[in-house]
């Protein structure tokens, strides 16, 4: 387990600020309303990674990885749901192929840009920086890539570096744990932003 947990903390907000994405490709999608469904979308996703990261940076800094841990898996999704209200309209979403938590599981759209983002890192080397869907004439998904940075290695990273303690948390809490194993630099998965039309106009 890494002691240094000041620089950890740093490694955490450089993730916040600049999510590790080098081209800004269009995405699938329509249209006109395009540019309105990111910049909504964009902020939205900011404001849950905004909203979570730097109370886990808090938990960490208090107590180390188990207690923020138990701070990730009571608090991620409330806080979640804080954020839907705060922002009212959009509904947000945290949602990867390899999940912790099984209501963070994607659905079949999810699925779709999950493997839009990792088939293009895979083929052209690099991750893009969104992906926007049109769902029905009335609904748009936006959402915005993940990157594992070192911070999140404590929680996600190889679990033979784990302390007994964090694994037997995990084992309790998440008995079928897909999100271990990343390395840094891997895509994790995505903060996914619902809109309705009406919020695009
Ligand atoms: C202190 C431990 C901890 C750290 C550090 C941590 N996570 Fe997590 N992460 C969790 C827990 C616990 C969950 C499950 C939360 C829940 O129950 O919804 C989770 C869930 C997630 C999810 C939602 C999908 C899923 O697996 O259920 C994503 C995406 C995610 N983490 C990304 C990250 C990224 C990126 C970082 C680094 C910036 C990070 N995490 C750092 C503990 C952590």
């Amino acid at each position: 387990m890494r002691r240094y947990v000041p620089l950890v903390c740093m490694a955490l907000l450089m993730i916040l600020v600049g999510t590790a994405c080098s081209t800004a490709r269009p995405a699938s999608g329509p249209s006109e309303d395009e540019p309105q469904v990111r910049s909504v979308g964009e902020a939205a996703a900011t404001t849950l990674i905004r909203t979570l990261m730097p109370r886990v940076q808090a938990a960490m800094q208090e107590g180390g990885p188990v207690y923020a841990l138990d701070f990730c898996s009571v608090r991620a999704q409330p806080l979640t749901e804080e954020v839907n209200e705060q922002l009212r309209g959009v509904d947000i979403k945290r949602t990867s192929f390899k999940f912790r938590n099984p209501l963070n599981a994607p659905d079949t759209y999810e699925a779709a840009a999950l493997r839009y983002f990792q088939n293009t890192l895979e083929e052209q080397g690099n991750l893009p920086q969104y992906y926007v869907q049109q769902i029905r004439s009335n609904e748009y998904r936006y959402y915005k890539p993940l990157v594992v940075g070192e911070a999140c290695l404590n929680c996600h990273g190889d679990p033979a570096q784990f302390s007994p303690e964090l694994q037997q948390t995990l084992n309790e809490r998440y008995p079928n744990d897909r999100a271990v194993g990343f390395e840094e630099g891997d895509f994790r998965g995505v903060v996914r932003v619902t809109i309705p039309e009406a919020m695009v106009q």
